[in-house]
């Protein structure tokens, strides 16, 4: 069996694999650390098509605790016709948005309801900006778990609808993302609930992770060169680096430090953005978030400046794309790959687009494009740059006129 131990991102100190989150000597967050069995890529390769088949490099003890919805192993699209339209040779979609729940967030979400279930607590819960809602809701049932979301009032209405579905109790904030958060770090430890992307937060970002590990395996074991990340919170971009960095502490890889790991946010919420380009270690918060990509406005980012590290190790950029840009940029997709995603797989083609036009990325480096989330969760604003169909009278003679 593996051995997992927590250990502090800033001192150092290490703990039991306990429900903690937070260093007591320092407060610093927690990171899961493994002793790792021996691997090989025979190891994984004839495996279940879920990111479950890593389950040596994961944080559950005893399977019997996985909550799975066979979540993972997305593809990896070759884009040429977007590489094309972009000036790239190499460009591949790392597509996220076709998992049960429609979102990247089905991983941490399945490792941590899976952990809750270990530890025997009670309910589970998260603060979301939409998509984390669904994904905590949908595993919570399958485990047959209470959950309990907090999310800002003004989500998308199908991310709403989608996690009252899987019967999760939703608690609507009349406030920013933070507020949301804020309560949900309250209520989860008076009440003793595991609140996925808080109090579990350590085991959760591990699920996220395996988007390092498969594309690692899809591209046959070989690094890629150039990887564009939405960022909110800043958690998933931080996983993905100790997903490839754990990748060569087994010898399945050489030479992550070479990667390039660029930080995609939305003009509107934009912190670490605007903290790269001052050059500053600090991310200032956003008071009032204001983007069309609503799943990634966390105006105080919880891993900011843990991002900022990664950015300054990778040699790697921050930039930000505004809701016309990527909103354009989610037709761009649509067009030329039949990729339909939502505003932060939006985020990150637009922040690929200019990253290429800066002359930051070469034509024939491998550049894998992070789509994280599904279009269907957001077409109310999608619409707003399509034209809506004109109701025509079922006569093929006047509909015949109109198709060319
Ligand atoms: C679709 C999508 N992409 C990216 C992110 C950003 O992830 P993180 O908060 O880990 O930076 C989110 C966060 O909610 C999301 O919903
Ligand atoms: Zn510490």
């Amino acid at each position: 069996m593996t051995k997992i131990r927590l250990q502090c991102r800033e001192c150092q100190q290490e703990y039991e694999p306990t429900f903690k989150y937070i260093c007591d000597d320092c407060f610093g967050p927690l990171d899961v650390r493994y002793d790792f069995p021996s691997v090989n890529k025979e190891t994984f390769a004839n495996r279940e098509q879920t990111y479950w088949r890593y389950f040596e490099l994961l944080p559950i003890l005893d399977k019997s605790n996985i909550v799975s919805l066979d979540a993972g192993m997305t593809p990896l699209t070759k884009a040429g016709d977007l590489g094309e339209a972009l000036g790239l040779k190499n460009l591949y979609i790392k597509n996220d948005s076709v998992n049960p729940t429609f979102s990247f967030k089905d991983r941490p979400a399945g490792i941590a309801v899976s952990k809750a279930k270990e530890f025997d607590l009670p309910a589970v819960g998260c603060a979301s900006t939409g998509n984390l809602a669904s994904a905590t809701a949908a595993h919570a049932a399958k485990g047959g778990l209470p959950c309990y979301v907090f999310a800002p009032s003004d989500i998308e209405q199908a991310k709403i609808v989608q996690a009252l579905s899987y019967g999760a109790k939703f608690i609507s904030v009349d406030g920013t993302y933070d507020d949301a958060n804020r309560i949900a770090a309250q209520i989860g430890d008076s009440k003793g609930i595991g609140i996925v992307n808080i109090n579990m937060r350590s085991y959760y970002v591990e699920g996220s992770k395996t988007l390092a590990y498969e594309v690692a395996e899809q591209l046959e074991w070989q690094i890629p060169d150039q990887l564009i990340v939405p960022v909110g919170s800043g958690a998933m971009l931080n996983a993905i680096c100790k997903g490839f960095e754990e990748l060569q502490s087994v010898s399945l890889l050489n030479n992550v430090s070479q990667i390039h790991v660029h930080c995609a946010q939305p003009h509107g919420c934009a912190p670490i953005v605007d903290a790269f380009k001052k050059g500053s270690n600090e991310v200032v918060p956003v008071e009032n978030p204001d983007t069309v990509a609503k799943s990634l406005a966390i105006g105080d980012p919880g891993d900011g400046r843990y991002v900022l590290k990664r950015l300054k190790q990778y040699n790697s950029y921050a930039e930000e794309s505004n809701n016309k840009e990527i909103l354009d940029a989610i037709l761009l997709l649509a067009k030329t790959e039949g990729i339909f995603t939502e505003p932060a797989g939006g985020v990150s083609v637009a922040v690929l687009k200019k990253l290429v036009e800066d002359g930051k990325i070469d034509k024939n480096d491998t550049t894998i494009c992070y789509v994280t989330g599904n279009g269907l969760k957001a077409t109310e604003s999608i619409m707003s740059v399509l034209q809506k169909p004109e109701t025509m009278q079922a006569d093929a003679a006047k509909i015949s006129a109109v198709v060319k």
